[in-house]
């Protein structure tokens, strides 16, 4: 549970937001944001993407403390449209997607303990600005985001919420790309974690497939621990033109499939650019 003064006081408002409240984050939360920020922008040199780089420079996100919105905002809404809002906690589906169809991204307040540095139950502030924010300055995923979020509340009259899931997941939470200096990743989850901006691309123990809409649509995924498969995009550009097609008559499709298929399924269709050892989990589950 997050324990948060500041969160408790206020009644959300209709769409779920709430007041930041910057002047109330203390000294020590400051440094929390600090010590993650220093730590992990050194750590994506040469494993993240170039783009998302670029988006941290141009919102000098690294200016000292936990980001104030005021300050965040007019950069980012100057750049692409999109603005940061703050929400107490996990909002309900279809708050959420109406959030991204306006270009509205929902951040939660809180940030992480000192001592919690590395494993987190629920998406603090580090993970939803520092993770996600940074690529909403580029124009082409500011793009995508938007359609999803769009494509959200066409998923809710669909039945296909779960399929589009997965989908967020293994693009925007994990995903990794091509680049002409190789591979990178660029999805929130990993890019905000210490121990997965690594175990993403280095360790032998995760398949790396080459991303493929239905394919990703149909596969479960692990939400406590690092991921079995990572799902490769050549660009941006073929994700966001892999996913303008109307997705109604692919959700009745995948509503005759049954089963998912599990994190460690390699199938013979798939394009396979390492197949992993699984050595990772499997250690944990023995
Ligand atoms: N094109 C999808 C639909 O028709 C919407 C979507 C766009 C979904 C981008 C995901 C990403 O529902
Ligand atoms: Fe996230």
């Amino acid at each position: 549970m997050i324990d948060d003064p500041i969160i408790a006081s206020q009644t959300p408002a209709e769409d779920f937001t709430i007041r930041q409240v910057w002047d109330a984050y203390t000294e020590e939360e400051h440094g929390v944001w600090d010590t993650l920020y220093e730590r992990q922008s050194e750590l994506l040199k040469g494993r993240t993407t170039h783009e998302f780089l670029d988006g941290l420079k141009k919102l000098s996100l690294s200016e000292g403390g936990i980001p104030n919105l005021d300050d965040l905002n007019p950069k980012l809404e100057a750049l692409t449209g999109w603005k940061v809002v703050m929400v107490p906690h996990l909002v309900p589906d279809d708050v959420f997607f109406d959030h991204l169809a306006n270009r509205r991204f929902p951040a939660g307040r809180f940030i992480r303990k000192a001592d919690q540095l590395d494993y987190l139950q629920e998406p603090d502030i580090f993970h939803d600005i520092f993770g996600h924010v940074p690529l909403l300055t580029q124009p082409i995923f500011a793009d995508y985001m938007e359609a999803y979020g769009k494509g959200g509340l066409r998923a809710l009259e669909y039945n296909g919420l779960k399929n589009l899931a997965r989908l967020y997941w293994y693009t925007v939470e994990f995903g990794l790309i091509k680049t002409p200096e190789g591979l990178r990743h660029y999805g929130a989850g990993i890019v905000s974690s210490f121990g997965e901006a690594q175990y993403s691309l280095e360790s032998p123990s995760p398949h790396r497939i080459d991303f493929d809409l239905m394919r990703v649509m149909q596969t479960d995924y692990k939400i406590d621990d690092y991921q079995d498969v990572y799902f490769v995009i050549d660009s941006f550009e073929q994700l966001f033109e892999a996913t303008q097609q109307d997705f109604a008559p692919l959700y009745d499709q995948l509503s005759k499939v049954s089963e998912a298929y599990t994190p460690q399924t390699i199938l013979k269709t798939d394009s396979v650019l390492q197949k992993g050892t699984l050595e990772y989990s499997q250690s944990k589950s023995a």
